[in-house]
């Protein structure tokens, strides 16, 4: 078909597919042919629309609603591969005062909107917390205060500047210094900042009256779901998520981390509700348990292998080093940066202590897919690992030794010298890289 014809043809065929799926529901006892298809994609639209049409009140603690937005189709946040999706939280407690806590990202702000409005009218909220500055949280800000017209922005003095920075809105602020309280009837809010987990903003709220903790980021997951509540979603999908949400967000501010689980260790909870995802009240001291070990950068003995590979050499190295510390019986996880997403290889680093990357070299450096797997590895900051570099090169060989670099400026341990071979790897050569795997786990075993 020519270029003209073709035109025409796809013209009339748009015109048809409107047609039908405008009138398909009318026509549909005559349509006998296509009308599937149609009803599909009309199917999917009205599905798109039931997302703020099928809304119904979800009370966390007695008058204390969740009032979030649901992201099924996101999957990418920020450079992060959001297999799951995820939720941006905000809560509506309903005392005295009307207080909503945190919002949703800017496109979900009609279906926050919708629930809050299936509790109460939003002009009535006195007081928005705003914990944290980042728009996944307060990007809904300017709308809402569009109907709470007199509500007052309640923040950190870090928070304050950030918001004033992003919107530039003078809005009616009230700056809360950590451990400041806000009555707002029965119930007392209390504010403790925590700063770096993960912006210099960040404060949570804990309402002791219904021993509720809202922490913002921290405890959060990026998983889309009807259900709210941890039990509902069971331990091995939140802990799978709840560590690559810390792997990728969290994982810089061990040290921050800590201070912050110190600082709400005295603090009666029995419900947390993060930012991202579901509520913890179930699973408080298993998500508590893991948080202590990411932040202080405790591993298990066992191996992750990260490689790229051009022709083949260094995935052959990749596979005798597997195969050597598999001899010595340790646990060993394989990831090609060709299959996986570099968020996905951070959830293995948090709890691997041996690390292992290999690159072949191309043009003097590396594979650009192990440039920015270690662009990205050196801004998360993993601690106290054991690195081995590997890789095969034609001329050169500059890749392992960048490696290397990146790996001592990370302060990881090097037991032994990288391996780097020319062009294909020979048999000997091969046995002896299994050899260095054997070594290896003999180390890592130590
Ligand atoms: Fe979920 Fe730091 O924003």
């Amino acid at each position: 078909m020519n270029a003209r014809y073709a035109d025409i043809y796809m013209t009339l065929r748009r015109a048809t597919l409107i047609a039908a799926f405008h009138l398909g529901p009318v026509l549909k006892p005559f349509l006998k042919i296509g009308y599937a298809q149609f009803a599909e994609q009309e199917r999917k639209i009205s599905k798109r629309y039931s997302r703020c049409d099928k809304l119904y009140k979800i009370e966390i603690k007695p008058d204390i609603y969740w009032v979030g937005g649901i992201d099924w189709d996101i999957r990418n946040f920020h450079g992060y591969l959001t297999q799951r999706g995820t939720t941006y939280n905000a809560y509506l407690i309903l005392d005295e005062k009307i207080v909503l806590v945190d919002t949703v990202k800017h496109y979900l702000f009609d279906e926050m909107l919708s629930r809050i409005k299936e509790i109460i009218d939003p002009s009535k909220i006195d007081y928005i917390v705003s914990n944290h500055v980042e728009m996944d949280h307060s990007g809904s800000l300017p709308k809402i205060l569009n109907y709470a017209k007199n509500a007052t922005v309640v923040t950190s003095t870090q928070g304050e500047k950030g918001l004033l920075r992003h919107f530039k809105k003078d809005w009616n602020f009230h700056v809360a210094k950590s451990g400041d309280t806000l009555n707002i009837g029965k119930r007392t809010l209390h504010f403790v900042h925590t700063p770096m987990v993960h912006w210099p903003d960040n404060m949570v709220t804990y309402i002791p009256k219904d021993k509720l903790l809202l922490p913002n980021d921290a405890f959060g997951q990026h998983i889309a779901c009807s259900e709210r509540f941890d039990d509902e979603v069971g331990w091995d999908i939140l802990k799978e998520e709840a560590s690559k949400y810390y792997a990728n967000i969290v994982l810089p501010y061990g040290d921050q981390v800590k201070k912050a689980l110190s600082a709400l260790s005295g603090l009666e909870i029995d419900m947390i509700g993060p930012s991202h995802g579901i509520i913890w009240r179930s699973l408080i001291p298993k998500i508590l348990e893991e948080y202590t070990k990411w932040s202080n950068h405790d591993t298990e003995k066992k191996a992750l292998i990260v490689y790229d590979s051009m022709w083949g050499s260094t995935e052959k190295i990749a596979f005798m080093l597997r195969d050597g510390l598999q001899e010595k019986n340790i646990q060993v996880t394989m990831k090609s940066l060709k299959t996986n997403h570099i968020s996905d290889v951070m959830t293995d680093v948090i709890t691997t202590k041996m690390i292992l990357i290999g690159s072949p070299t191309l043009n003097n450096g590396m594979l650009p897919s192990m440039g920015g797997f270690l662009t990205y590895l050196k801004g998360l900051k993993p601690r106290n690992r054991m690195g081995f570099a590997f890789g095969s090169f034609g001329w050169g060989g500059q890749a392992v030794g960048e490696i290397e670099k990146v790996m001592k400026e990370l302060k990881w341990e090097l037991p032994l010298e990288g391996v780097n071979l020319k062009y294909i790897p020979d048999d000997e050569e091969l046995s002896n890289v299994k050899g260095i795997g054997n070594e290896l786990g003999k180390i890592l075993k130590e």
